[in-house]
C-alpha cells in the first residue's frame, strides 16, 4: 500500500513545519512527515523550509543571522490565535519516539551550505535511535552523499525538479535506496522501472485527486501531500482491491 507523507506536516490545515501540523498529521493517520532543517547563528538544527523567516513567521531576515533564543521568539502563527515557535529539530525527534512515523528530513543547504548541519542532524537522530525511521532527502546532492558517508545506515534519497535518464542508476551509483521526483516530472513506466530496481519512490507535492489516483494506482512506494486526510480518505478506495 502507498505510504502517505504529511508535507511541512498537515500543512494544508495548519501552519507548516510546526508541532501542531506534524501532531495533526499523526491524528490524521499519515505513515509520515517531512520537514526541512536549516541552522540558527548559533548552530541550532531548526525546522523551516525559507532561508528567510518573513514569509512563515511575524519575523524578518534570515534563519542564519538569528539566534536560537532570538528565533523561538516569533510567531509561525501569523493569521493571530495561539502563539506557535519554530521546532527545533530535536523537540520534533523527540516527540517521535512516541509515535510510529516515518521522518523525512530534508537539508535546505543548496541556498547556504551551513557546514556541519549533516552531522548535528546525525547526532540527533542517533541518539534519539530513530535511524531506521528517517530518510534524508535534499536538492543539493552532495550533501546526501556526505550524510551517506557518515550514516550508511540512515536511507538517502535525491530530490529531483526534473527527469533524468535512468534514475535507478543514478540512485545506485550515489547508494541513495530513494527517489524523490517532482510528481509531474516523472513517468508511470519510470517509477514502475525504479521500484522494479529496488528503489523506493516518492513523488511531491501531490495535492489534486486526479494525481493521487494515479500513483496509488500504480502502487507507487508513497507520496508526499500537503493534505494528508484526502489522500487517506481517496487511498482507502484502493485498500478493497487485490
Ligand atoms: O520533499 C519534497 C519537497 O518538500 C521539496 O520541495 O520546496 O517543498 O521543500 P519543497
Ligand atoms: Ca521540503
Amino acid at each position: 500500500m502507498t505510504q502517505i507523507f504529511a508535507h511541512r506536516g498537515y500543512s494544508s490545515a495548519y501552519p507548516e513545519n510546526t508541532m501542531s501540523a506534524f501532531v495533526a498529521a499523526e491524528k490524521a493517520g499519515a505513515d509520515g512527515i517531512e520537514l526541512d532543517v536549516q541552522l540558527t547563528k548559533d548552530g541550532e538544527v531548526v525546522v523551516i523550509h525559507d532561508e528567510k523567516v518573513d514569509r512563515t513567521t511575524t519575523g524578518i531576515g534570515f534563519v542564519k543571522d538569528l539566534l536560537y533564543k532570538e528565533l523561538r521568539q516569533l510567531n509561525t502563527n501569523k493569521k493571530g490565535g495561539r502563539k506557535e515557535p519554530i521546532p527545533a529539530l530535536k523537540e520534533v525527534l523527540e516527540w517521535m519516539t512516541s509515535n510510529q512515523l516515518i521522518c523525512n528530513i530534508e537539508f535546505k543547504n543548496n541556498r547556504f551550505p551551513y557546514d556541519g548541519m549533516e552531522e548535528k542532524v546525525i547526532h540527533l537522530v542517533r541518539n534519539f535511535h530513530l535511524d531506521n525511521r528517517i530518510i534524508f532527502s535534499s536538492f543539493n546532492h552532495y550533501s546526501i552523499v556526505h550524510s551517506y558517508c557518515l550514516a550508511p545506515e540512515i536511507e538517502t534519497a535525491p530530490l529531483l525538479l526534473e527527469g533524468i535518464y535512468m534514475p535507478w542508476v543514478y540512485c545506485q551509483s550515489i547508494r541513495a535506496k530513494g527517489l524523490h521526483p517532482k510528481h509531474t516530472t516523472i513517468s508511470d513506466r519510470i517509477i514502475q522501472k525504479t521500484m522494479e530496481n529496488g528503489i523506493a519512490v516518492r513523488p511531491y507535492t501531490v495535492n489534486q485527486e486526479k494525481d493521487m489516483h494515479r500513483l496509488f494506482n500504480i502502487k507507487c512506494t508513497s507520496i508526499i501531500t500537503d493534505d494528508p486526510v484526502k489522500a487517506i480518505k481517496i487511498r482507502n478506495q484502493y485498500k478493497k482491491r487485490p
